[in-house]
């Protein structure tokens, strides 16, 4: 579903250079729930804007259900992010003054969606996410796990095959957070989506179904103990 072989990024030129992704090689199939790890500032959002169709690599390619780029700057990717894939951030990035559905639907006509399929569309993903009774409320009226799977409607939406989550459940209780997981692993098993998720929380990273630990700049499979940094080099 997911190929990345070989992706390089730097940032900045000569003595201020820094090397942040240094042959990053990974694969996601359809329907798995990957966590992505690793110390603060080691490269994981780079990966996910690199990825998503927002940033391009120096080196490297990315193949994505029919899509092939990498390398590409944003403007080449433009179908990446319309039908690829679909992102979810730690702070919602809702739209206040929109209903839940709403903002889905706005979504998806950005994406190009006509305005009549969108609306069908939005309360299809809304239900998939639990929130058929809160369709028209808007974010202030939503608790935070609600607000999230709002996002989360929003990100599967359009049937994107791949979600982006960078920390996705940063700003919520424990509880909370745990319920995100789970709604990702239906959707996993019940759509075949895949989903790529950055967390620092490694009890949520061990319910996924795999964690790669990104270090150095490059990933590795690795274990709970690892990415703690207890078990030496995976
Ligand atoms: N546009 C940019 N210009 C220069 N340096 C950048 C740019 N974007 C990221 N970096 C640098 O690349 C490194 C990786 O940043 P990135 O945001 O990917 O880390 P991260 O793993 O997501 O960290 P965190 O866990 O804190 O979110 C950092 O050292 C950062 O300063
Ligand atoms: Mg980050």
């Amino acid at each position: 579903m997911l190929a990345v072989s070989g992706l390089k990024k730097g940032f900045g030129s000569g003595r201020r250079r820094l090397e942040v992704l240094k042959g990053i090689d990974l694969k996601i199939e359809s329907g798995e729930l990957v966590a992505l790890m690793g110390p603060s500032g080691c490269g994981k959002s780079t990966l996910l804007n690199i990825i998503g169709g927002l940033l391009e690599a120096d080196s490297g390619s990315i193949s994505l259900t029919d899509f092939e780029y990498g390398t590409y700057p944003p403007n080449r990717v433009v179908d990446v992010r319309r039908k690829g894939v679909g992102w979810i951030f730690q702070d919602y990035h809702l739209i206040d003054r929109l209903s839940a559905l709403d903002n889905v639907i706005f979504a998806l006509e950005l994406a190009g969606v006509p305005s009549a399929q969108a609306e069908s569309q939005a309360m299809d993903a809304l239900r998939k996410v639990g929130l058929s009774d809160r369709m028209n409320f808007i974010p202030d009226q939503l608790s935070g796990g609600q607000r999230q799977r709002v996002a989360i409607a929003r990100a599967i939406s359009g049937s994107r095959p791949l979600i982006l989550a960078d920390e996705p459940t940063g700003n919520l209780d424990v509880k909370s957070a745990e319920g995100i997981l789970d709604l990702f692993k239906e959707l996993c098993e019940d759509y075949g989506i895949s989903v790529l998720m950055v967390t620092h929380d490694p009890n949520l990273a061990s319910k996924a179904d795999r964690m790669l630990l990104l270090r150095d700049g490059v990933t590795a499979a690795s274990d709970i103990r690892s990415a703690w940094g207890e078990g030496g080099n995976p």
